[in-house]
């Protein structure tokens, strides 16, 4: 099937989109990334993009402290996205990726000064953390504080925490990292954001806590508070907590809802999958594929039906 990117102002097919090696972003992380969910949806043949204009306020957001000038509004980058995933005609379940970033071809660290430029492309992708009963680990690597990169910018830079933190979970044979604030509190995983159980109800790293602040952490707050009637409790978490937790789950784009079974080698509730957890994540795969009315708001159609 022939992939397109929008790419220096156009649709291109993806194989000609290249960019030049001075390309400043390339070299010092100057950009910001968005990553949205395209779930396809067979019995409606429909691809749904899920809270596309959210993802897009957020690139805003980045763009804002990253000083870059959004070249689009946001309803004209969903116009493009749409556009794009309607030409490459996907059948399954896709990730896009959209990217600004400093286009100049320029040296020298700064964000001052700089062109910026905007691309999307899309890619078939099913499941990010492939396994039902994630294994995590607490990594011996910190997550920045605010105050030396922002987290809840999706820089690029900043990616490169996240990057050492899953490599070390992975090589000591987990499946993700979980993340520390610089003052030892849990922040959030190496691509999600995190949740456990204790007394029944719902308990998340606050904004302070330098997480990114993730769509899918507010969709499930959403969905436990107006579907389960549970509340979400946001505060700062100490270690401990995470191994006499009754459930844990991890929330991201890219990871849904990912029940952890187990962290640092310590059985998390009954080492299955909790009863919130599931529950949760049942009236979340439904809510993605447009098969929940009271949620369609959250889900943008792409192909135009006869
Ligand atoms: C570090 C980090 N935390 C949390 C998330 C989850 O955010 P969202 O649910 O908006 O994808 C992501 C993924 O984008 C992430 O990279």
């Amino acid at each position: 099937m022939p992939s397109y990117a929008f790419f220096h102002k156009q649709f291109v097919p993806l194989a000609e989109a290249k960019l030049e090696i001075m390309t400043h972003a390339l070299h010092y992380g100057t950009a910001i990334f968005e990553g949205i969910r395209g779930n396809w949806n067979s019995k409606h043949q429909q691809i749904y993009l899920f809270r596309l204009k959210e993802h897009y306020e957020r690139m805003q957001n980045g763009c804002q402290v990253m000083r870059i000038n959004l070249p689009y509004t946001i309803d004209k980058l969903c116009q493009i996205t749409i556009e794009l995933i309607a030409k490459c005609g996907f059948q399954e379940d896709i990730y896009i990726r959209p990217f600004i970033y400093k286009s100049s071809q320029a040296l020298g660290v700064r964000l001052h000064d700089l062109e910026a430029d905007f691309l999307v492309f899309a890619i078939p992708w099913g499941r990010y953390l492939d396994t039902d009963k994630c294994k995590c680990s607490v990594s011996s690597w910190r997550r920045p504080d605010a105050n030396v990169i922002p987290p809840q910018v999706k820089a690029s830079g900043i990616y490169v925490n996240n990057a050492l933190a899953k490599t070390e979970a992975v090589s000591n044979g987990f499946d993700e990292a979980i993340m520390l604030t610089p003052d030892g509190h849990v922040s959030e995983g190496s691509g999600e954001n995190i949740f456990l159980v204790i007394d029944g109800k719902l308990v998340t790293p606050a904004r302070y806590n330098n997480i990114l602040v993730g769509i899918t952490r507010n969709t499930a707050m959403e969905l436990a508070q107006k579907e389960l009637g549970i509340k979400t409790i946001e505060r700062h978490i100490g270690r401990s907590e995470l191994y006499t937790a009754e459930e844990c789950f991890l929330t991201g784009t890219a990871a849904h809802i990912t029940p952890v079974t187990e962290i640092d080698h310590y059985t998390i509730g009954n080492g299955e999958i909790g009863e919130i957890t599931g529950r949760l994540q049942e009236i979340y795969s439904e809510v993605i594929r447009g098969n929940n009315p009271k949620y369609l708001e959250w889900c943008t159609p792409v192909y135009q039906k006869p």
